[in-house]
């Protein structure tokens, strides 16, 4: 690591808003849901005994489930204090408190050696960095040789129509707002990773539902609801979901996907 581009104060206002918005509710998400986390899985092949590192866990959805299903211990980090809080409780709820164990942690300085973990994840968080392929050898660093690093992010599939390119950007304080694949794979191919993986695919609304669906149990979508409730009573919070997920244009299925990037670290 070349030193740290970023300054942890400087983190806009506006996406720690949204992230503690998230973070009330109890629920975070990426698009591609379960099925873009099953995809991480075939590319980083968690076995237990393997130590995986989450960045950017949220309240520890995915760390949770590579816990649960394949025995691995994973490290899940996030920079918003109360997603951490949230995914222990997660992780204690769940059982496997054991095998995980979260922590505040900023991904464009991770707090951890050089070659440690077998396999790195990300699901939506490389977007909110101003420097993402700075971010791809930060893991990859953490990584061991041979080790695989691979992460999810929603992208363009097709050009959005003017005017509705940046409403998630404005809402989640994402830099440069949502990326096309051309733009997720140059970003990869700039990186320390070899035998790159870039993969995009669209979905349509009724796919996307099942593939959050297949993440969020009966009880997450109680607990979410009386988060929702308590959260939405604050304006700050009312402010940004209705800039964000409230003005979700109607036919963003059209345009919207999401990709799968990765790939193996080769040297230190
Ligand atoms: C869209 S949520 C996705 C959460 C989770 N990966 C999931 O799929 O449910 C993005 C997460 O990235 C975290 N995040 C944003 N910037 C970060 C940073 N610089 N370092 C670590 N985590 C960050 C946020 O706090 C938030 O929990």
């Amino acid at each position: 690591m070349n030193g740290m581009p970023f300054d942890l104060q400087k983190i806009g206002k506006q996406q720690s808003t949204y992230f503690n918005l998230l973070a009330e509710i109890g629920h975070t998400k990426h698009f591609g849901g379960l099925a873009a986390t099953k995809r991480l899985v075939e590319i980083i092949k968690p076995k237990p005994g393997h130590e995986v590192l989450d960045v950017g866990c949220g309240v520890g959805i995915g760390a949770v489930f590579l816990a649960e299903k394949f025995g691995c211990r994973v490290v899940g980090v996030d920079i918003t204090p109360r997603m951490i809080q949230r995914a222990q409780d997660r992780a204690q709820r769940k059982g496997v408190t054991e095998l995980v164990d979260f922590r505040v942690a900023d991904m464009h300085a991770l707090p951890f050696a050089g070659s440690h973990f077998d396999a790195a994840i990300a699901e939506s968080v490389l977007t909110f960095s101003q420097d993402k392929t700075y971010v791809v050898n930060e893991l990859a660093r953490v990584v061991k040789q041979d080790g695989m690093v691979a992460f999810t992010e929603a992208i363009w599939v097709r050009p959005p129509p003017e005017g509705k390119a940046d409403f998630m950007a404005r809402a989640g304080g994402m830099p440069e707002g949502i990326l096309t694949h051309e733009e997720w794979r140059a970003i990869v191919a700039a990186s320390n990773l070899e035998q790159v993986v870039a993969e995009a695919t669209p979905v349509t609304a009724r796919q996307e539902s099942r593939n959050q669906a297949g993440r969020t149990s009966f009880d997450d979508y109680i607990r979410s609801f009386g988060g929702f409730f308590k959260a939405i009573t604050r304006p700050e919070y009312r402010q940004v979901f209705r800039s964000a997920i409230g003005s979700t244009p109607r036919d963003f299925y059209k345009y919207i996907g999401y990709g799968v990037y990765g790939g193996r670290k080769i040297a230190n």
